[in-house]
């Protein structure tokens, strides 16, 4: 199949950001593809071509070891993510044109294009430097693997980049007592060959010095680029040293591109690979000159990947930059931080178990505009807001006048031959100071002659299409949705001035009921057009009933009449707060973490919701010593570990407490560790806990392990020389 784009078509490649194939989609991400995949819906009713592509984000450190842990290499962990991702975007009708992956032929193609062109323009150095390396491990270690003592406040267990308890940013090598978080082992300082990319060169600084300025860049971010423009850049390590999940360096055996190298790269991959499928040219849309439009929507902690490095690779590499960087800020859900502890760290998987993905697609709408400003998903506002507006004003109008129709006329609209004249004028809406010239259903509630109003309220609701476009466009949605209930409220008013329910009642009136609610399925029609990038399957359903083809933008320049539509069926439910409930009960419960180490915001991970506060917020039920004492804590040595068939979070232990048997536990730790690692090391057990029957045999006891909002699971473990059976206290 081959595509041919009219003249007067735009040509447009859309991204979001690649979620890493490491972790599930929740309701931060969905910011972010709720927000992109309204515009490419929105680009297409405008008959624009759009192609929006994705794919996840497979390589690193983090998914290596999350494979490792969980026995399967990670070809096999990155297949199976893939699927869930999919699932979860199909669930919330995210239409990516293709759904791709980084770990692909056509992304190390452009890696290596990208790399070799690089180093040819002499934008490439390679140069030793010296890192942390694990002996015990045998790999240099990420900085979020390193954790010692913070060198600020003093405080235990930090990462290597930050410290969370007093903030403060420093080198891996200023921690005290650093340790590997792989294996615990003391870090050595280890020299290697890096390869780097040249961003300190003049020709980068100076082509991004003109290129960061709107619109390829939100114009608020401005500062922020030109401060780190202004201090100087760094050149950047593109480079890790083997073992590490990605593509070879072509010409440096043993080096791998870092995984933010490929990652943008991955845009383009999953572009060649559309191309390959539907017969269009890739080069058309990547070369200098191009005149299609590219551009990147992501969250504004990785504004720095995509509005410096990715610009000057690319165009060092002779492709073409971006049209434009659209960057949006992070989900709060009820004012903080999303938490596991207060179930607001909300899946996509768990959220679609319970609620209607298009109550979220809309309220999310409702909130987003053009800027970097975080959004609030306010749960109790969630539901009044979709209530009111969806099921209350929009989807009212329709059931208030598509049963008159049926049972009435047959199914059959009006023919709207009276309302020809008046359908043609042209009406001045506004008076000079901006001000709504014209009250429609005011009109009729003072008593004024509805056909009057009729005509000039369609052709109202008709002009509001070239209001409502380039909003959508500008991704103000908070404003364009402002602007479609504004219409609504009309309709509604609209409806309750004429009042078709006691019309029907009379006789002889059967002219004036058919017009009506003639009128009124034409708004709702007219709103259903607003409406369908926000809510595509309501869409899909009111075509149904309206018995019309896919609606497109220009249709709102055309009205329905003398035509027969289907019989009305429900279009959406009301939120019942119970189920938000349940749904938050849920996430609190599942307080399973997914078995990735720690992530670094800005290197190789990113959440699209700001970090979790909880490390912040102590409880505040105290206990007195002696509840702490009831509890038998008892180091533990793991005699032995083994799969549990049949159980997909268990694992099953045998823990010698020093007494004349060892006890047997069965511990939710599968996600995060290998049987195999677990034999021999000691860690720490509750001895005293009631034994409890289960499936697979008696527990006789809990290990413990620690978890929090950050992937991971971690068994704890005592240091040197603390034997079997002593007590914890
Ligand atoms: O921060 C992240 O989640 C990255 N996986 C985003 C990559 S976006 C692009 F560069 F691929
Ligand atoms: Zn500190």
């Amino acid at each position: 199949m081959s595509h041919k784009i009219p003249a007067t078509q735009r040509k447009i490649l859309v991204t979001s950001a690649l979620p890493y194939a490491n972790g599930s989609i929740h309701l931060g991400h969905l910011v972010e593809y709720i927000q992109t995949d309204i515009w490419v819906r929105f680009q297409k009713m405008q008959g624009n071509s759009c192609i929006y592509c994705c794919a996840d984000d497979t390589h690193g450190t983090p998914i290596m070891l999350h494979a490792e842990k969980e026995g399967i290499t990670p070809e096999q962990l990155i297949d199976r993510v893939w699927h869930e991702h999919k699932r979860d975007f199909d669930g919330f009708h995210v239409a990516f044109d293709n759904y791709y992956s980084t770990n692909s032929p056509e992304t190390r193609h452009y890696a290596d294009t990208i790399y070799t062109r690089l180093r040819d323009a002499g934008l490439i150095e390679k140069r030793a430097i010296e890192q942390f390396y694990d002996p015990v491990k045998q790999m240099f270690l990420p900085d979020r693997f390193i954790k010692g003592e913070c060198p600020k406040c003093h405080a235990k267990d930090q990462y290597g980049d930050s410290c969370e308890v007093c903030g403060a940013t420093y080198q891996p090598t200023e921690l005290i007592e650093p340790y590997s978080a792989v294996s615990g082992a003391m870090p050595v300082r280890k020299e290697s060959d890096h390869y780097f990319f040249k961003l300190s060169d003049p020709r980068c600084a100076d082509f991004l010095k003109s290129w960061i300025v709107p619109p390829h860049v939100p114009a608020a971010a401005g500062n922020k680029l030109n401060g780190w423009l202004g201090s100087g850049l760094s050149d950047w390590d593109i480079s890790r040293v083997a073992p590490y999940f990605g593509f070879e360096i072509p010409d440096a055996p043993g080096k791998y591109y870092y995984v933010w190298l490929d990652a943008p790269i991955g845009y383009m991959g999953s572009f060649q690979n559309y191309c390959d499928k539907h017969g269009l040219n890739f080069d058309d849309y990547w070369k200098p000159d191009s005149d299609a439009e590219l551009y990147h929507f992501i969250g504004k902690d990785i504004l720095y990947f995509h509005a410096l490095f990715w610009p000057a690779e690319l165009r060092h590499a002779g492709f073409r930059t971006p049209s434009g960087v659209f960057c949006h800020g992070f989900l709060t859900v009820n004012g903080s931080k999303m938490s596991k502890s207060r179930g607001t760290f909300i899946t996509a998987e768990s959220y679609l178990r319970h609620l209607n993905p298009e109550w979220l697609r809309y309220y999310y709408a409702a909130k987003l505009n053009g800027s970097m400003e975080d959004i609030d998903l306010n749960l109790e506002d969630f539901s009044a807001r979709v209530n009111a507006d969806l099921v209350g004003k929009y989807v009212n109008i329709a059931s208030r006048s598509a049963g008159f129709i049926t049972k009435r006329f047959s199914g059959k609209l009006d023919s709207l031959s009276r309302y020809a004249p008046w359908l043609e004028k042209d009406y001045r809406f506004f008076d000079d100071q901006g001000n709504l010239a014209w009250d429609f259903p005011g009109m009729i509630e003072s008593g004024g002659d509805r056909t009057q109003v009729e005509a000039p309220m369609l052709r109202f609701f008709q002009h509001h299409s070239n209001i409502i476009a380039p909003l959508i466009e500008g991704r103000e949605y908070s404003k364009a949705l402002r602007e479609i209930m504004f219409l609504a409220d009309i309709a509604n008013r609209y409806v309750n001035a004429t009042k078709p329910w006691e019309i029907a009642k009379q006789e002889g009136r059967e002219t004036d009921l058919h017009e009506i609610c003639t009128v009124t399925l034409n708004l709702f029609r007219l709103l259903t057009i607003y409406l369908k990038p926000i809510l595509p399957i309501v869409a899909e359903s009111v075509e149904a009933f309206l018995n019309l083809a896919p609606l497109q933008w220009i249709d709102a320049n055309t009205l329905i009449s003398g035509h027969t539509i289907n019989e009305y069926q429900h279009l959406m439910t009301r939120v019942d707060p119970k189920k938000i409930e349940a749904m938050v009960d849920e996430n609190k419960q599942t307080l399973e973490p997914t078995p990735a180490p720690a992530p670094a915001r800005h290197a190789e991970h990113q959440q699209h919701v700001a970090q979790s506060d909880e490390a912040k917020a102590p409880e505040q039920n105290y206990i007195a010593i002696d509840d702490f004492a009831k509890v038998d804590l008892r180091i533990a040595r793991i005699v032995t570990a083994s799969h549990v068939e049949g159980a997909d979070k268990l694992i099953r232990l045998e823990l010698d407490i020093g007494e004349a048997k060892p006890r047997q536990v069965f511990a939710g730790i599968k996600s995060a560790y290998d049987p195999a690692t677990l034999v021999g090391r000691l860690t720490v057990m509750v001895a005293n806990l009631a034994p409890r029957k289960m499936k697979f045999g008696m527990s006789e006891g809990m290990v413990l392990a620690a978890s929090g909002d950050t992937p991971g699971l971690f068994i704890l473990s005592p240091d040197a020389g603390a034997q079997p059976g002593m007590r914890v206290k």
